[in-house]
């Protein structure tokens, strides 16, 4: 696919930003088609140094909240300024995906990049953790990234390059996140399928001198990308009962 918003980022000041495979190409691949309303509250959750919040709020016109556990709400901020974003357009929060310190049904939509697969995995966190802060009818949208299928029983020593059996706990195939996802009781599944930018987003992400990237390498130069994909997860929280 073509990527005419994110390529306007591709300046290595800002790619500097990214924290793995590049998210603004996975969010522009995200949020082809995307159904939340002009204008929304937009939940940036998991937002890393900011890069996509400002993807969202300057090619997308979303008011958002820039949610995030290990990056510092102050050097956020003070990106979104050098970005030309004020608070009243893009919002560092420090937060835990966990224990969001929101008011119940702040957003129109929550987006996720490459994100929930450290959070989201015990079936019972949607419901529990996250559709509390989303309006009825509310969208939802995740990329994570994956593996095209499940093999954590028998790791291929590629993927052991560069990650421990630990790390790879985090990553599983479409059909592991159809069925944690479709137990929910307040969403509704819109689509869980393969998303297409896969090799294009790590090779962005290998050409970083950031030592993960330069970790990263090792593995993906023996191969181990055959073993990896990207999961893009939509959903809609249901309305309210009664
Ligand atoms: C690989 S980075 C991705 C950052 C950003 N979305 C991007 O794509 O550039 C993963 C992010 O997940 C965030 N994260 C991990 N666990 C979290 C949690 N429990 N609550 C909120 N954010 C969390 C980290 O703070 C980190 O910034």
């Amino acid at each position: 696919m073509k990527y005419p918003l994110s390529e306007k980022y591709s300046a290595p000041a800002l790619m500097k930003k990214i924290m793995g495979p590049n998210p603004l190409k996975l969010e522009e691949e995200l949020l082809t088609n995307h159904r939340i309303p002009a204008g929304s509250l937009v939940c940036d959750l998991g937002s890393g140094q900011g890069l996509t919040s400002v993807f969202l709020a300057r090619e997308y016109g979303f008011t958002v909240y820039a949610a995030d556990l290990w990056s510092e709400p102050e050097d956020n901020r003070r990106f979104f300024a050098e970005m030309g974003l004020t608070d009243a357009q893009v919002l560092p929060v420090k937060a835990d995906a966990s224990d969001l310190p929101f008011a119940p049904e702040t957003f129109d939509a929550v987006v996720s990049i490459d994100s929930y697969h450290y959070f989201g995995r015990d079936p019972a966190f949607l419901d529990e953790k996250i559709l509390p802060f989303v309006k009825a009818g509310g969208y939802i949208y995740i990329a994570i990234p994956g593996m095209k299928k499940d093999c954590h029983d028998n790791l291929p020593p590629e993927l052991l390059l560069s990650w421990t059996p630990e790390d790879l706990e985090t990553m599983h195939d479409a059909a592991f996140w159809r069925s944690v996802i479709s137990q929910s009781q307040g969403a509704e599944v819109l689509e869980v399928s393969e998303m297409i930018s896969n090799e294009e987003v790590w090779a962005d992400w290998l050409r970083q001198e950031n030592p993960y990237a330069v970790g990263d390498r090792k593995s993906m130069n023996a191969g181990a990308g055959r073993y990896l994909n990207f999961v893009k997860i939509v959903l809609q929280k249901k309305p309210a009962k009664g």
